[in-house]
Protein backbone atom coordinates (compact mmCIF):
# COMPACT_ATOMS: atom_id res chain seq x y z
CA UNK A 1 0.00 0.00 0.00
CA UNK A 2 1.52 3.40 -1.05
CA UNK A 3 0.45 6.85 0.52
CA UNK A 4 1.32 9.55 -1.86
CA UNK A 5 0.84 13.29 -0.96
CA UNK A 6 -0.06 15.10 -4.20
CA UNK A 7 -0.27 18.58 -2.30
CA UNK A 8 -3.45 19.40 -3.38
CA UNK A 9 -7.52 18.32 -3.39
CA UNK A 10 -7.26 19.31 -7.47
CA UNK A 11 -3.76 17.98 -8.00
CA UNK A 12 -4.95 14.42 -6.48
CA UNK A 13 -8.66 14.64 -7.51
CA UNK A 14 -7.11 15.10 -11.75
CA UNK A 15 -4.57 12.41 -11.60
CA UNK A 16 -7.51 9.91 -10.10
CA UNK A 17 -9.36 11.62 -12.86
CA UNK A 18 -6.91 10.74 -15.39
CA UNK A 19 -6.55 6.75 -14.27
CA UNK A 20 -10.37 6.24 -14.41
CA UNK A 21 -10.09 7.86 -17.61
CA UNK A 22 -7.19 6.15 -18.70
CA UNK A 23 -8.84 2.56 -17.91
CA UNK A 24 -12.65 3.41 -19.59
CA UNK A 25 -10.37 4.85 -22.89
CA UNK A 26 -8.46 1.68 -23.06
CA UNK A 27 -10.85 -0.96 -21.70
CA UNK A 28 -14.76 0.33 -23.58
CA UNK A 29 -16.14 -2.26 -21.24
CA UNK A 30 -14.47 -1.30 -18.14
CA UNK A 31 -16.24 -2.02 -14.66
CA UNK A 32 -15.36 0.66 -12.51
CA UNK A 33 -16.36 0.63 -8.74
CA UNK A 34 -17.73 3.85 -7.55
CA UNK A 35 -17.27 6.11 -4.43
CA UNK A 36 -19.83 9.35 -3.22
CA UNK A 37 -19.12 12.15 -0.77
CA UNK A 38 -17.30 15.17 -0.56
CA UNK A 39 -13.93 14.04 -1.75
CA UNK A 40 -15.41 12.83 -4.44
CA UNK A 41 -16.76 16.13 -5.79
CA UNK A 42 -13.75 17.83 -7.82
CA UNK A 43 -12.88 14.50 -9.20
CA UNK A 44 -15.74 13.32 -10.76
CA UNK A 45 -15.56 17.24 -12.30
CA UNK A 46 -12.08 16.52 -13.98
CA UNK A 47 -13.49 12.99 -15.06
CA UNK A 48 -16.71 15.01 -17.01
CA UNK A 49 -14.26 17.49 -18.57
CA UNK A 50 -12.16 15.02 -19.75
CA UNK A 51 -15.04 12.82 -21.01
CA UNK A 52 -16.85 15.96 -22.83
CA UNK A 53 -13.10 17.05 -24.35
CA UNK A 54 -12.37 13.84 -25.86
CA UNK A 55 -16.28 12.52 -26.35
CA UNK A 56 -15.07 9.25 -24.95
CA UNK A 57 -17.59 6.59 -25.95
CA UNK A 58 -18.16 5.26 -22.42
CA UNK A 59 -21.79 3.46 -23.06
CA UNK A 60 -20.62 -0.21 -22.33
CA UNK A 61 -18.71 1.05 -18.86
CA UNK A 62 -20.70 -0.81 -16.25
CA UNK A 63 -20.52 0.94 -13.05
CA UNK A 64 -21.13 -0.17 -9.32
CA UNK A 65 -21.37 1.78 -6.32
CA UNK A 66 -20.31 1.46 -3.13
CA UNK A 67 -23.47 2.22 -0.96
CA UNK A 68 -27.01 3.64 -0.55
CA UNK A 69 -28.90 4.80 2.38
CA UNK A 70 -31.70 2.87 3.43
CA UNK A 71 -35.14 4.92 3.46
CA UNK A 72 -34.48 7.49 0.96
CA UNK A 73 -36.02 7.61 -2.71
CA UNK A 74 -33.35 7.41 -5.36
CA UNK A 75 -34.78 10.81 -6.44
CA UNK A 76 -34.50 12.46 -2.69
CA UNK A 77 -31.82 15.16 -3.04
CA UNK A 78 -29.33 13.25 -0.48
CA UNK A 79 -29.37 9.84 -1.92
CA UNK A 80 -26.72 8.53 -3.77
CA UNK A 81 -28.47 7.93 -6.60
CA UNK A 82 -29.28 11.23 -6.69
CA UNK A 83 -25.57 12.34 -6.10
CA UNK A 84 -24.11 10.18 -8.58
CA UNK A 85 -26.74 11.67 -11.39
CA UNK A 86 -25.60 15.03 -10.61
CA UNK A 87 -22.05 14.49 -10.43
CA UNK A 88 -21.57 12.02 -13.14
CA UNK A 89 -24.68 10.39 -15.34
CA UNK A 90 -26.43 13.55 -16.23
CA UNK A 91 -23.18 15.47 -17.20
CA UNK A 92 -22.26 13.07 -19.20
CA UNK A 93 -25.27 11.05 -21.01
CA UNK A 94 -23.70 8.75 -22.90
CA UNK A 95 -23.24 6.08 -19.63
CA UNK A 96 -26.17 3.07 -20.24
CA UNK A 97 -28.32 3.45 -17.18
CA UNK A 98 -28.61 -0.32 -17.24
CA UNK A 99 -25.31 -0.75 -16.38
CA UNK A 100 -25.04 1.87 -13.46
CA UNK A 101 -26.02 0.46 -10.77
CA UNK A 102 -26.14 1.48 -6.78
CA UNK A 103 -28.24 -0.84 -4.42
CA UNK A 104 -31.41 0.18 -3.90
CA UNK A 105 -32.10 1.41 -0.49
CA UNK A 106 -35.69 1.31 -0.20
CA UNK A 107 -36.35 -2.44 -1.18
CA UNK A 108 -39.19 -3.80 0.07
CA UNK A 109 -36.38 -6.97 1.43
CA UNK A 110 -32.68 -5.12 2.70
CA UNK A 111 -31.32 -8.68 2.97
CA UNK A 112 -32.42 -10.00 -0.62
CA UNK A 113 -31.54 -6.43 -2.32
CA UNK A 114 -28.09 -6.56 -0.38
CA UNK A 115 -27.30 -10.42 -1.79
CA UNK A 116 -29.02 -9.27 -5.29
CA UNK A 117 -26.15 -6.69 -5.30
CA UNK A 118 -23.48 -9.13 -4.28
CA UNK A 119 -24.29 -11.50 -6.51
CA UNK A 120 -24.27 -9.06 -9.49
CA UNK A 121 -21.05 -7.95 -8.88
CA UNK A 122 -19.75 -11.48 -8.58
CA UNK A 123 -21.26 -12.24 -11.91
CA UNK A 124 -20.03 -8.60 -13.82
CA UNK A 125 -17.03 -7.95 -11.84
CA UNK A 126 -14.27 -7.91 -11.17
CA UNK A 127 -14.25 -4.51 -10.80
CA UNK A 128 -11.32 -3.10 -12.45
CA UNK A 129 -10.58 -0.01 -10.47
CA UNK A 130 -12.52 0.23 -7.05
CA UNK A 131 -12.59 4.16 -5.48
CA UNK A 132 -12.56 4.92 -2.33
CA UNK A 133 -12.74 7.82 0.15
CA UNK A 134 -12.41 7.01 3.78
CA UNK A 135 -14.13 8.23 7.08
CA UNK A 136 -12.91 9.82 9.69
CA UNK A 137 -12.92 6.44 12.06
CA UNK A 138 -11.77 4.94 9.34
CA UNK A 139 -14.95 3.13 7.01
CA UNK A 140 -14.75 2.53 3.67
CA UNK A 141 -17.90 2.20 1.78
CA UNK A 142 -20.25 2.14 4.94
CA UNK A 143 -18.14 -0.35 6.87
CA UNK A 144 -18.03 1.11 10.03
CA UNK A 145 -15.23 -0.32 12.53
CA UNK A 146 -16.16 -3.42 14.29
CA UNK A 147 -17.05 -4.66 10.65
CA UNK A 148 -16.08 -8.51 9.66
CA UNK A 149 -13.35 -8.88 7.23
CA UNK A 150 -15.44 -11.49 5.24
CA UNK A 151 -18.43 -9.26 4.86
CA UNK A 152 -20.37 -8.96 1.48
CA UNK A 153 -22.54 -6.32 0.55
CA UNK A 154 -24.27 -6.05 3.68
CA UNK A 155 -27.24 -3.50 5.69
CA UNK A 156 -25.36 -1.56 8.01
CA UNK A 157 -26.26 0.68 11.26
CA UNK A 158 -24.33 3.77 11.13
CA UNK A 159 -22.36 4.96 13.94
CA UNK A 160 -22.87 8.34 15.45
CA UNK A 161 -19.35 9.86 14.34
CA UNK A 162 -20.87 8.90 10.97
CA UNK A 163 -24.21 10.25 11.17
CA UNK A 164 -22.53 13.09 12.56
CA UNK A 165 -19.80 13.69 9.99
CA UNK A 166 -23.01 13.34 7.17
CA UNK A 167 -25.68 15.48 8.67
CA UNK A 168 -23.51 18.62 7.03
CA UNK A 169 -25.61 17.14 3.83
CA UNK A 170 -28.99 17.20 5.24
CA UNK A 171 -31.06 20.15 7.21
CA UNK A 172 -30.31 18.58 10.88
CA UNK A 173 -28.59 15.63 12.10
CA UNK A 174 -31.91 13.87 12.82
CA UNK A 175 -32.77 13.60 8.87
CA UNK A 176 -29.32 11.77 8.47
CA UNK A 177 -30.40 7.75 7.76
CA UNK A 178 -29.42 5.47 10.36
CA UNK A 179 -28.49 2.24 7.78
CA UNK A 180 -27.51 1.97 4.29
CA UNK A 181 -26.79 -0.88 2.32
CA UNK A 182 -23.31 -1.17 1.71
CA UNK A 183 -20.76 -3.40 -0.25
CA UNK A 184 -19.02 -5.62 2.52
CA UNK A 185 -15.13 -5.25 3.05
CA UNK A 186 -14.50 -8.87 1.19
CA UNK A 187 -16.75 -7.15 -2.22
CA UNK A 188 -14.12 -4.06 -2.35
CA UNK A 189 -11.30 -6.33 -1.89
CA UNK A 190 -12.52 -8.30 -4.99
CA UNK A 191 -11.20 -5.37 -7.19
CA UNK A 192 -8.34 -5.49 -9.57
CA UNK A 193 -7.00 -2.29 -8.10
CA UNK A 194 -8.06 0.10 -5.20
CA UNK A 195 -7.74 3.84 -5.47
CA UNK A 196 -8.36 5.58 -2.07
CA UNK A 197 -8.73 9.60 -1.87
CA UNK A 198 -8.49 11.39 1.71
CA UNK A 199 -8.12 15.25 1.91
CA UNK A 200 -8.40 17.84 5.15
CA UNK A 201 -6.99 17.34 8.14
CA UNK A 202 -10.04 15.73 9.80
CA UNK A 203 -8.85 12.74 7.22
CA UNK A 204 -5.37 12.59 9.10
CA UNK A 205 -6.11 10.02 11.54
CA UNK A 206 -7.64 7.37 10.00
CA UNK A 207 -4.31 8.02 7.31
CA UNK A 208 -2.02 7.62 10.04
CA UNK A 209 -3.12 4.39 11.15
CA UNK A 210 -2.87 2.94 7.89
CA UNK A 211 0.47 3.72 7.75
CA UNK A 212 0.92 1.04 11.14
CA UNK A 213 0.78 -1.70 8.67
CA UNK A 214 -1.16 -4.09 10.35
CA UNK A 215 -5.71 -5.31 9.55
CA UNK A 216 -7.04 -4.05 12.57
CA UNK A 217 -11.13 -4.53 12.64
CA UNK A 218 -11.50 -1.30 14.26
CA UNK A 219 -9.92 0.24 11.24
CA UNK A 220 -11.82 -1.12 8.80
CA UNK A 221 -9.58 0.49 6.28
CA UNK A 222 -6.77 -1.04 7.28
CA UNK A 223 -8.19 -4.24 5.51
CA UNK A 224 -6.55 -3.34 2.45
CA UNK A 225 -2.87 -3.84 3.56
CA UNK A 226 -4.25 -7.36 2.97
CA UNK A 227 -4.97 -6.37 -1.20
CA UNK A 228 -1.48 -6.22 -3.60
CA UNK A 229 -2.78 -3.29 -5.46
CA UNK A 230 -3.92 0.24 -3.32
CA UNK A 231 -2.96 3.72 -4.20
CA UNK A 232 -3.70 6.44 -1.87
CA UNK A 233 -3.57 9.88 -2.47
CA UNK A 234 -3.69 12.28 -0.39
CA UNK A 235 -3.00 16.04 0.07
CA UNK A 236 -1.02 18.33 2.49
CA UNK A 237 -3.77 18.45 5.32
CA UNK A 238 -4.37 14.60 5.23
CA UNK A 239 -0.64 13.52 4.89
CA UNK A 240 0.60 11.28 7.95
CA UNK A 241 3.02 13.56 9.86
CA UNK A 242 3.95 10.52 12.04
P1 LIG B 1 -16.68 12.44 2.53
O1 LIG B 1 -17.04 10.96 2.99
O2 LIG B 1 -16.00 12.33 1.22
O3 LIG B 1 -17.98 13.15 2.47
O4 LIG B 1 -15.75 12.99 3.59
C1 LIG B 1 -16.10 9.95 2.83
C2 LIG B 1 -16.55 8.71 3.57
O5 LIG B 1 -17.25 8.84 4.60
O6 LIG B 1 -16.20 7.60 3.14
Amino acid sequence: MKITNLGTRANASFYVACELYKQMSQQSHSKLGLATGGTMVDMYQFLVDLLHKNQLDVSHIETFNLDEYVGLDAQHDQSYHSYMNQVLFKQYPNFNPSLTHVPNGNADDLNVEAQRYEDLINQQGPVDIQILGIGENGHIGFNEPGTDINSATHVVNLTESTIHANSRYFDNENEVPKQAISMGLSTILKAQRIILLAFGEKKRAAIEQLTQNEVNSEIPASILHAHPNVEIYVDDEAAPKS
